[in-house]
């Protein structure tokens, strides 16, 4: 099976085997089914945080568990419940839709649900961490099916146990706390600049996905039209004395703090590096983003990481600091 339409990148690859699981039980069959064939597994959802560096010599499993639920809804709150397959923008209209705050910030992120816990996805001062209750996984070191709450997620800025441990948890469905009533979070510059002149309290939780999807289409290339898969590198985190020495000869560098250390902006020192609007004949970075690698046309993952390469050691040598890539290399 091609792999191109299931990849935001549009990198080519074949797979081997290929199969859509619609429920946990279509899901143990599968992977029991590549267990007894001793064939590789890649459980795939909406394949914008991967590269295939070529094809893939075992079974994909697309994640097509459906279903959206309301539970425990009690006075001003209530928690959504989301298949693994449901699409995660869509999911954040929906809740918006009701009335319900809590992911809206979080408009217009590719992918699914399932995988949203994955590199606990944030934006706009929102992450998922902030409002996930639990997950519930396939757990393939022993096959059953367990809850994680949120502290046994580990999650940490684009991080969380499922990212440290690939290949062990399969994430069926996932839980959410959300609220009619709390705060609407509008302190990231990009929004604050956006909402200017209306006043917070006249503000409806659809106003506000609708103010980020408006800077996202802004800033971000669609990965309909224009190949991507989001953000390439995760911003990184420096201790914050080499930031003060960093500072000192780039007065304008872009960091925001934290407890004993800053994290820097990833796309500001590959703008820094002159990256910005860089193409070649197959791959290229976006021109708003710099963050954002591009499949311009016929790419392969080997091209996009062949330019992620290059992008790392130029940051590395003019400030020191090491990119870590954000999507993961299927090979
Ligand atoms: N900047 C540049 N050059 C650029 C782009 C940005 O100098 O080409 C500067 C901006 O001026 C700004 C700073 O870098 O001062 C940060 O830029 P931005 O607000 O666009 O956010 P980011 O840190 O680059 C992160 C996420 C995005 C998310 C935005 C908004 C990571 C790795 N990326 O980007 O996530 O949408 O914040 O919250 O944390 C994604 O994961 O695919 C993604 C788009």
């Amino acid at each position: 099976v091609e792999l191109a339409e299931l990849n935001t990148l549009r990198v080519a690859a074949i797979a081997r085997y290929y199969l859509e699981v619609r429920d946990a039980e279509e899901l143990s069959e599968a992977l029991a089914w590549a267990e007894r064939q001793e064939l590789r597994t890649l459980i795939l959802g909406g394949g914008s945080n991967l590269v295939f560096y070529g094809d893939f010599d075992g079974l994909v499993v697309r994640m097509a568990m459906r279903g959206r639920r309301w539970e425990q809804a009690s006075g001003q709150d209530a928690t959504l419940v989301l298949g693994a397959g449901e699409n995660w923008h869509e999911a954040v209209l929906y809740a918006a839709g009701a009335g319900y705050r809590g992911i809206e910030n979080l408009a217009l992120i590719p992918g699914t649900a399932g995988a949203a816990p994955v590199q606990n996805i944030g934006a706009y001062g929102v992450e998922l961490r902030d409002t996930l209750v639990s997950v519930t996984a396939l757990d393939r070191e022993t096959g059953k099916v367990i809850t994680l709450e949120r502290e046994d997620c580990e999650f940490a800025y684009r991080d969380s146990l499922f990212k440290r441990t690939p290949g062990r948890y399969v994430i069926i469905e996932i839980r959410l706390r959300l609220s009619r009533s709390k705060p609407l979070q509008l302190g990231y510059r990009d929004l604050e600049e956006y909402l200017a002149g209306t006043s917070p309290s006249e503000l409806t939780v659809t106003d506000v996905a609708t103010a980020v999807m408006a800077i996202r289409r802004r800033k971000l290339p669609d990965p309909e039209m224009i190949p991507n898969a989001g953000s390439f590198f995760k911003n990184p985190v420096v201790p914050s004395a080499d930031y003060e020495n960093l500072l000192a000869r780039y007065p304008d560098m872009v960091g925001y703090a934290q407890s004993s250390s800053v994290k820097l902006a990833a796309a500001w020192l590959i703008d820094q590096c002159g990256w910005k609007g860089f193409r070649n004949e197959n791959v290229g970075v976006h021109n708003r983003q710099a963050l954002v690698l591009i499949n311009h046309s016929g790419g392969t993952g080997r091209d996009i990481l062949e330019l992620a390469a290059k992008i790392r050691a130029s940051v590395q040598d003019k400030f020191g600091v090491e990119l870590e890539m954000e999507p993961g290399i299927v090979s």
